[in-house]
């Protein structure tokens, strides 16, 4: 996609989704649980840790594919699943789909996606990623299994952290719930927001399509999330035949108990901060679960991830794959399919630039070596500290 960048920095994105949007919108994306400090905590973290730059390497032709399950990725990270995307912009979800395809990254389809899930599927193709909620009745989330077999998923993702919806102040005070309800103050909302409002109108406003099967839509968002517990994970690992990852793990001792299990890959989050509001930063959990499962375990990371160098420390704290939530829809929103586009290619040329700076020529050779002794000291201390309390 040719034409002057929309986006030149994640801030840029954001400060034009926020204009764009309806606040009800903007909150629901940018809101976490709480007091929102978790959600800071995770960004701070990056801004804290320092990097080792190295003078003299030979360092041209980067190389940032990543070999990661039984995938080759041209890039070390990608898209987290994020329910209802089309409330960021209406085509969303086939735009993020489409670019995942364009920039052969992985894009992970929803449960609560407001699109199905089998389109979702066609759009993408290869590198489309399933994620299951057990909400409700766990007769559903097997349904919802089968037909993700059914449309040649090949990895499914089981997110854990959400046995029920945390409380997120924005939402409630802005009255934000599934489906719609359109009282004075959304009215408002949306009337100062026209661009927004009137695609939207056109396009039909976005419902989980998962759960639509006939006319009924029977999906609750604050039903309980908890059918996904050990049982039911020893059950999917049996029927489950393909790459199965486990999303939203935050303690040593569950991820040694999910790599007993037999999962493929375990997902290091908290949610963005969108679940416990007391929980460390999730970065900092990272090498002490790298430590816990040993090097060969694949892990994945998400988590206040803003940027290229926000990757390349990820990566530099023992994640073999890194993924974006909130920044991907505030790009989408801020500029829909040019957003997006000018986004993933801005993460890439960090990346880039990031990787020159530290001497090294290909993202996989990315270790803790990369970090800056005295911090990463620190860190290690602060790990310890906590751990013995
Ligand atoms: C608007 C929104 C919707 C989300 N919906 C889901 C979801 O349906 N399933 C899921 O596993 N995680 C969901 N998440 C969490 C993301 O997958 C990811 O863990 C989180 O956004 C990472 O943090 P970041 O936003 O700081 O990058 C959602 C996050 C956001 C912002």
């Amino acid at each position: 996609m040719s034409g002057p960048k929309s986006i030149i920095s994640f801030e840029d994105a954001k400060a034009k989704a926020k204009r764009k949007l309806p606040r009800m919108i903007f909150d629901f994306i940018e809101g976490s649980a709480g007091r929102e400090i978790a959600s800071n905590k995770n960004l701070q973290i990056f801004n804290d840790i320092h990097l080792r730059s190295r003078v003299l390497a030979s360092v041209g032709n980067p190389k940032l594919n990543s070999k990661f399950l039984n995938y080759s990725f041209d890039l070390p990270f990608g898209i987290a699943p994020m329910g209802m995307c089309n409330l960021a912009w209406p085509d969303a979800d086939k735009n993020l789909a489409e670019a995942a395809k364009k920039f052969n990254i992985p894009h992970c389809v929803s449960t609560a996606a407001s699109s199905s899930l089998e389109d979702l599927k066609k759009w993408g193709e290869g590198q489309t990623w399933f994620q299951l909620y057990v909400n409700g009745p766990t007769e559903e989330a097997w349904n919802m299994v089968d037909r993700a077999e059914a449309s040649g998923y090949k990895t499914l993702i089981l997110t854990v952290d959400v046995p029920v919806v945390s409380r997120r102040v924005r939402d409630l005070r802005n009255g934000f719930v599934v489906p719609f309800k359109i009282g004075l103050k959304q009215l408002v909302d949306f009337a100062l927001h026209p661009h927004w409002s009137l695609s939207t109108i056109i396009k039909g406003i976005p419902e989980p399509k998962n759960f639509r099967q006939g006319s009924k839509n029977n999906f609750d968002r604050n039903a309980s999330r908890a059918g996904a517990n050990w049982e039911f994970l020893v059950e999917l690992r049996k029927k489950w035949q393909g790459n199965l990852i486990v999303k939203g793990v935050m303690d040593v001792v569950d991820a040694k108990r999910i790599q007993n299990a037999g999962i493929d890959a375990i997902w290091v989050s908290n949610h963005g901060g969108r679940q416990l509001d007391s929980s460390p930063p999730a970065l900092l959990t990272l090498p002490k679960i790298r430590d816990s499962v040993g090097p060969n375990m694949p892990l994945i990371f998400d988590s206040g991830v803003r940027s290229g160098e926000d990757i390349v420390k990820a990566l530099a704290f023992g994640a073999n794959f890194v993924m974006l939530g909130r920044p991907i829809m505030m790009a989408i929103a801020a500029s829909s399919e040019k957003g997006l586009n000018d986004y993933l290619l801005l993460l890439k040329e960090e990346i880039e630039v990031v990787m020159a700076q530290l001497g090294i020529k290909d993202s996989s050779k990315i270790s803790g070596d990369a970090l800056y002794t005295d911090i990463s000291k620190k860190l290690q201390k602060e790990i310890h500290t906590e751990n013995k309390l």
